[in-house]
């Protein structure tokens, strides 16, 4: 009985590590909230008119396109090319999860 409660702990350890992040980072939020994106942009009816819902933007773009529409952006929006890496990481994490 010992070995097979050793075998689940080491499991749920295994997956606390290999699962991808919550999708809700709330590093990438408090960014969000910080930068003003929410300004021009909308999140589940919150938000700016002036570009496109967030809605499902996971779903409708790679993160490497989101990342890149944050340091060189398409349209009418500011270059947020400032960010340190780990700021860019966490905002395009936050956005890649909204499906
Ligand atoms: C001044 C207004 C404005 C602000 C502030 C702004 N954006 Fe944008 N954003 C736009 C516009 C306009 C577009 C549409 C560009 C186009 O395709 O013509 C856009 C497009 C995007 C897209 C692609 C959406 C899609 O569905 O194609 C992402 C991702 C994005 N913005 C992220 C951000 C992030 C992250 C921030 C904050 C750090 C931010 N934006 C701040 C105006 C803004």
């Amino acid at each position: 009985v010992k070995k097979v409660l050793l075998l689940a702990a080491g499991l749920a350890l295994l997956a606390c590590f290999t699962l991808p992040p919550a999708s809700a980072d709330p590093a990438g939020k408090e960014l969000v909230d910080r930068l003003g994106c929410l300004s021009c942009h909308s999140l589940q009816g919150k938000g700016g008119r002036r570009a496109p819902a967030w809605d499902g933007v996971g779903a409708r773009l790679t993160p490497a396109a989101i990342q890149k529409q944050i340091v060189s952006p398409r349209g009418r929006m500011p270059s947020f090319a400032q960010l340190k890496p780990e700021e860019l990481e966490a905002l395009t994490q936050y956005l890649a999860g909204s499906k």
